[in-house]
């Protein structure tokens, strides 16, 4: 079976998606699947990548990044087939390279996350991992995403979109609904991932400075009201083989070492000991199993399919539980929670690759 293993990318989490395809690549069952890499560049360009994973790493502080090597690659409709064209060597003529069963895209953010290239695999008619158009595109936007959670009843915390149109047109710097959030808020992009263009705001007058910050990353804004004492606790979710339930793992929490802590760019990838992933988390049986149906009822109300990772704050003193937001392409590097959950689970990372794609192609 060969697998278009697809990385890197326009949006802002390119090294970040290099280190998934490295953790992919390096896990795949090599007796079973023929990976075919190829990184996307930070301007779009399809190249053809050698098969190694030493360059796609997070190391000495950064990512790795897709650079453009010269070659494209295009994904051919109706048959299937990956071309090849060689632009360093004069008169290179365009090659076939032959068939591709499925298509991994292992992108984080936009293009890649939201739909985008999941589109033009429907459109290629080549089967893909993951989620399809509609649920990639409500996974990556927090504001729609809340919407439809939020209607079928899972709790998701006091929050305030602003649209591009809003924004231009407002009464006043701070929404009268943001100001009765009370301080702090935080202010993201809404499509956007790795908590890229996110400010924690503790005074009113860094708001506009934070949505600022927030609409280089996306025109579209969301505010969230602070959740006091959470505990950030994240569960995996695969889709259930034959049209049967979606399965669960027990849930991982990211621990703040640092304090005070914010689980920020920095700290997800590259600050020594900022975090500490914990799995199991460590969290009362039936808050778990709360957490887990709550996960299994958002990627159900998606309209989920192979995989996707739902996000929660869980407040001990309340028990209170908010979904805070879902990853439809969790990352799946060495500093994240993902191939460690369903490891705890039973399920080995190269099973793990070999059940996505399985998924895909059933
Ligand atoms: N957006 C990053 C990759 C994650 O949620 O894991
Ligand atoms: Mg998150």
């Amino acid at each position: 079976t060969r697998v278009a293993v697809i990385f890197g990318g326009r949006s802002g989490e390119h090294s970040i998606s290099c280190a998934t395809a490295a953790g992919v690549l390096d896990h795949i069952d090599r007796e079973r699947f023929d990976p075919v890499p190829i990184g996307i560049t930070k301007t779009g360009a399809w190249v053809l990548m050698p098969d190694e994973t030493d360059t796609l790493r997070l190391q000495d502080g950064q990512g790795a990044e897709v650079e453009d090597n010269g070659t494209f690659v295009a994904l051919v409709p109706q048959n299937q087939h990956l071309f090849f064209w060689d632009t360093r060597e004069a008169g290179s003529a365009i090659k076939d390279l032959g068939r591709i069963d499925v298509v991994m895209p292992l992108l984080h953010g936009p293009y890649g996350e939201d739909g985008t290239v999941q589109g033009l695999c429907e459109m290629v008619g080549v089967p893909y991992t993951g989620c399809g158009v509609a649920a990639s595109a409500i996974g990556m936007d927090k504001g729609y995403a809340k919407l439809v959670f939020d209607q079928g009843g899972i709790p998701v915390g006091r929050y305030h979109v602003i649209t591009d149109f809003a924004w231009r047109h407002r009464a006043a710097s701070v929404p009268e609904e943001v100001r009765s959030f009370g301080l702090p808020v935080f202010v993201k992009p809404a499509r956007a991932g790795s908590s890229l263009g996110v400010t924690r705001v503790t005074s009113w007058d860094d708001f506009e400075a934070a949505v600022s910050a927030a609409r280089r990353h996306d025109p579209k804004v969301i505010v969230e009201a602070s959740v006091e004492g959470a505990r950030e606790v994240e569960c995996a979710v695969l889709e259930g083989p034959r049209g049967s339930a979606p399965r669960t793992a027990a849930p991982g929490e990211v621990v703040m070492v640092k304090t005070p802590g914010l689980y920020d760019f920095e700290s997800k990838y590259f600050a020594d000991n900022a975090v500490r992933l914990q799995i199991p988390a460590e969290i009362p049986p039936e808050v778990s199993e709360r957490i887990q149906g709550y996960a299994r009822r958002a990627f159900e109300l998606m309209g989920g399919e192979g995989l996707a990772r739902v996000d929660f704050f869980f407040v001990e003193d309340s028990g209170e539980i908010i979904l805070n937001e879902v990853n439809t392409m969790p990352g799946m590097t060495p500093f994240s929670l993902f191939p460690g959950m369903w490891e705890n689970a039973g399920l080995s990372y190269r099973d793990l690759v070999t059940e996505l794609i399985e998924l895909a192609l059933a």
